[in-house]
């Protein structure tokens, strides 16, 4: 079947299912063109909680759709790719955490998104690279905080909010392939482009690049909307790279550089057209979470979405 044969088949079944597509803005450019909603982090985890529909097919990696499990557990939520994981994610168990909050007993954690449901249950607020820094700065002044698992974010939110929180060293395996020494030599070399960089970067929390007057420090969402709205023509992408055909559809009149050229997700790829609709076909894979986990994940995550 052509692309267009498997999208048109893909919004048949939907209609018949009653079904919701969401897709992160890494995936592959066919996927974000057959998705209801696109979106980062926060922007699909919101979704999730309004989406008024049956099933929801869920094009991103794991913890992603268990977390859209967790909000909306009325709802059959899908995965086409069982196996598209995250190394970030994969840095950190609920048993690991455990030890450490034992080693720490008056400290507060904040878990990133990207952890699994059994993390969340141990955690007592969830954030997104959008709200990051707004909810680290909500925490009472004066408790430890241990973030899970992005040293890289950590640092990055250590550096903005002056908050001195314990870092656990998971990191992105796509994002710590960008040194600051490399955005460096690229905004050099493109003396009048803007850097995106994402704060999974491994040089987003250097001080080179934060106080670099070129250098602008989002996620995803807030990335595209940037560059939708400045006057700079020219930019320089540091992060995974197929956020680049959302930056071009909504500012096509601008020029996007890959910082490097590497930088995709291939567990991101794994979410292919042919997969969306087998997907729905078959109504598989389906994620959901034991109900004691998905309480207790469930209380983080509302803290999060609490703050706006
Ligand atoms: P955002 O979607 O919050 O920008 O995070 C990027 C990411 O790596 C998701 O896995
Ligand atoms: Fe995980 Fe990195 Fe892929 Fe995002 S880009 S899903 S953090 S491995």
């Amino acid at each position: 079947m052509s692309v267009n044969e498997i999208s048109n088949r893909i919004k048949q079944l939907q209609a018949e299912k009653n079904a919701i597509i969401l897709a992160h803005y890494y995936t592959r450019p066919e996927v974000q063109e057959v998705a209801d909603y696109l979106g980062d982090s926060l922007g699909l985890s919101r979704m999730a909680g309004r989406a008024d529909a049956r099933v929801i097919v869920f094009c991103g990696v794991h913890f992603m759709a268990e977390t859209a499990s967790i909000i909306s557990p009325d709802k059959k939520v899908l995965i086409p790719a069982l196996h598209a994981g995250c190394s970030l994610a994969e840095s950190i168990t609920g048993a690991d955490l455990l030890a450490w909050r034992a080693a720490h007993p008056d400290g507060l954690v904040v878990c990133y998104v990207n952890t699994s449901a059994d993390v969340k249950a141990h955690s007592d607020y969830c954030c997104t690279s959008s709200n990051a820094v707004k909810v680290v700065q909500s925490l009472p002044a004066g408790r430890p905080v241990l973030f899970v698992p992005d040293k890289n974010l950590g640092a990055y939110i250590n550096k903005v909010t002056g908050r001195e929180m314990e870092l656990w060293h998971g990191d992105c395996c796509v994002h710590e392939r960008l040194p600051a020494s490399l955005l460096l030599e690229r905004l050099d070399e493109y003396p009048e482009a803007v850097a995106l960089v994402h704060p999974e970067v491994n040089g987003s929390h250097d001080d080179r690049v934060l106080q670099h007057p070129r250098a602008f420090i989002a996620s995803t969402a807030g990335m595209i909307e940037h560059a939708r709205t400045s006057p700079c023509r020219q930019f320089i992408v540091a992060t995974e790279l197929e956020t680049i055909h959302q930056l071009k559809k909504n500012s096509p009149d601008k020029e996007f550089i890959p910082a490097l050229r590497t930088t995709l997700c291939g567990q991101m790829k794994k979410i292919t057209l042919e997969r969306v609709l087998d997907a729905l076909e078959h109504e598989q894979f389906e994620v959901s979470v034991p109900d004691d986990t998905r309480r207790a994940a469930r209380i983080p995550i509302q803290r999060m979405l609490e703050i706006q």
